[in-house]
C-alpha cells in the first residue's frame, strides 16, 4: 500500500456533531433537537432555496468558478472583483490558503482549542502548529504577538471564536496588528460575523483593510446554507490572485453560487435569524446561570459551558441526548470538561433548558462518581 507521510498517519480527522438520525437510531426518540453544530434552526433562507431550484435547469453547464457571486460581493462591499474569492464554504477557502502559502518549515500560530476545522487543515500540511492558551476564554492576542517567530507564516483568528463564542475587541486587534510582521498572513475567520457585527467593540475587518489579512465569511450560519457549501473571502488582490491559481476552477458549484447571490438579498431572513438567536442566547444565559452553571458570554449562535469535570460534561451531554437534545461535548477541541450548545427554534431552546433542569437536578442529588474516587 502506498505510504502516507507520518503527519497524515497521526492526524485526528474532523468529527462533526452527532446527527439527528444517529440520535434517533440510538434512543428511538420521536423528537430530536440538534443543537450541536451551530446551524440555523430556521432552515435555509427561502429566497436562496428558490434561487437554487431555478438554477437546477442549468446543471448541464459548468459553473462560473464563483465569478457572479464575486461580482455581487464586490458591488456590495465597494471592492474590486479581484479582492474577492468564493469557495466551498469558508473551510474550502481555508484549505486553499494552506495549500497556497505554506512551505514545509513554516509555522502556523493560533489559540489553544481553536476551531478544529482549521487545526485539521493545518496539520494535514505537516507544518508546525503552535498555540497559546486562552485568557478568560478569549484569544490572548498579546501572548500571540509575543509567540511570533521568524518561522510564523499564518496566524489564525476566529472572531467570534468557536467554541467559546467570545470576541476580541477593535482595540485589542489594533494593538496586536502592530506587532505582526508584513510577511505573516492573518486569517480573520468571521464565520459568525453577522451575530457580532453590532457589538460596539467588535472589529469589523472590512472597516480597515490590511495587505496581509484575509477575511473569511460564510453562508453556512446566519443564511442557513451549511449543506450547500458556500463561503467567501476578502483580501489584497495579489493574495486573492494567488489563491485563484490554486483553487479548483469550478468551485463553488452553480447551485451553491445561486444560493449565495440570492441569500445576500434576504434581509428578512437575516433579521428573523438574528432576533431568534438573541432571544436564545438570553434564555440560555439566564436559565443555565440559575442552575449554577457558568455560561461564557457569547456573541455567536451558541454558548459554551465549562462543567466541573470531564465526567460531568459527559454525563450531562448523555442525559440531554437521552431526552432528545443533542449538544456538542468539546473533547475533540481539547476541552473535555466543556459543552457547546447552539441556539435553536424558540421551542427547541426551551426544551433544551427543561432537559438541562432535569439533568442538573439529577447531578445535584447523585454524588459525582469521579469525585468520590
Ligand atoms: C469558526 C468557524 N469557521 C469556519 C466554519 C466553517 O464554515 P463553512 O461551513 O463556511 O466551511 C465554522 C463552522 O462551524 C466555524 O465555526
Amino acid at each position: 500500500m502506498p505510504l502516507v507521510p507520518a503527519y497524515i498517519e497521526a492526524l485526528r480527522p474532523y468529527v462533526a456533531g452527532m446527527s439527528a438520525e444517529e440520535a434517533r437510531r440510538r434512543y428511538n426518540l420521536p423528537l430530536i433537537d440538534k443543537l450541536a453544530s451551530n446551524e440555523n434552526p430556521l432552515g435555509p433562507s427561502p429566497v436562496a432555496v428558490e434561487a437554487m431550484q431555478r438554477s437546477l435547469g442549468g446543471l448541464n453547464l459548468y459553473p462560473t468558478g464563483g465569478q457572479l457571486l464575486r461580482q455581487r460581493l464586490a458591488e456590495l462591499y465597494e471592492l474590486k472583483v479581484e479582492n474577492v474569492i468564493t469557495g466551498s464554504g469558508s473551510e474550502g477557502i481555508m484549505a486553499n490558503i494552506i495549500r497556497t502559502f505554506l512551505l514545509d518549515d513554516d509555522e502556523v500560530l493560533t489559540t489553544e482549542n481553536a476551531f478544529i476545522g482549521f487545526r485539521v487543515l493545518a496539520q494535514s500540511r505537516g507544518v508546525a502548529y503552535r498555540t497559546v492558551p486562552y485568557r478568560e476564554w478569549r484569544y490572548d492576542l498579546a501572548a500571540l504577538a509575543e509567540a511570533i517567530t521568524e518561522k510564523t507564516k499564518i496566524i489564525y483568528l476566529a472572531n467570534p471564536n468557536n467554541p467559546t463564542g467570545t470576541i476580541f475587541t477593535r482595540h485589542e486587534f489594533d494593538d496586536f496588528y502592530r506587532h505582526v510582521p508584513e510577511r505573516v498572513l492573518i486569517i480573520l475567520d468571521e464565520a459568525y460575523f453577522e451575530y457580532a457585527k453590532d457589538h460596539p467593540k467588535y472589529p469589523d475587518s472590512m472597516h480597515y483593510r490590511y495587505d496581509n489579512v484575509i477575511t473569511l465569511r460564510t453562508f453556512s450560519k446566519i443564511y442557513g446554507l451549511a449543506g450547500i457549501r458556500i463561503g467567501y473571502g476578502f483580501a489584497h488582490e495579489r493574495l486573492i490572485g494567488n489563491l485563484m491559481k490554486v483553487k479548483l476552477p469550478f468551485e463553488p458549484s452553480a447551485v451553491a453560487e445561486a444560493a449565495g447571490i440570492a441569500a445576500l438579498e434576504d434581509r428578512e431572513f437575516l433579521h428573523r435569524s438574528l432576533e431568534l438567536n438573541a432571544r436564545g442566547l438570553r434564555l440560555y444565559q439566564q436559565a443555565f446561570s440559575e442552575l449554577g452553571l457558568t455560561v461564557v458570554v457569547s456573541e455567536a449562535n451558541f454558548v459554551m459551558i465549562p462543567m466541573a469535570s470531564a465526567e460531568q460534561a459527559g454525563r450531562v451531554a448523555e442525559g440531554l441526548l437521552e431526552r432528545g437534545t443533542i449538544v456538542r461535548p468539546l473533547t475533540a477541541f481539547g476541552l473535555p470538561h466543556c459543552l457547546r450548545i447552539s441556539t435553536g427554534t424558540a421551542e427547541a431552546s426551551e426544551r433544551c433548558v427543561a432537559h438541562m433542569r432535569e439533568v442538573m437536578g439529577k447531578e445535584a442529588t447523585c454524588p459525582d462518581p469521579a469525585k468520590s474516587r
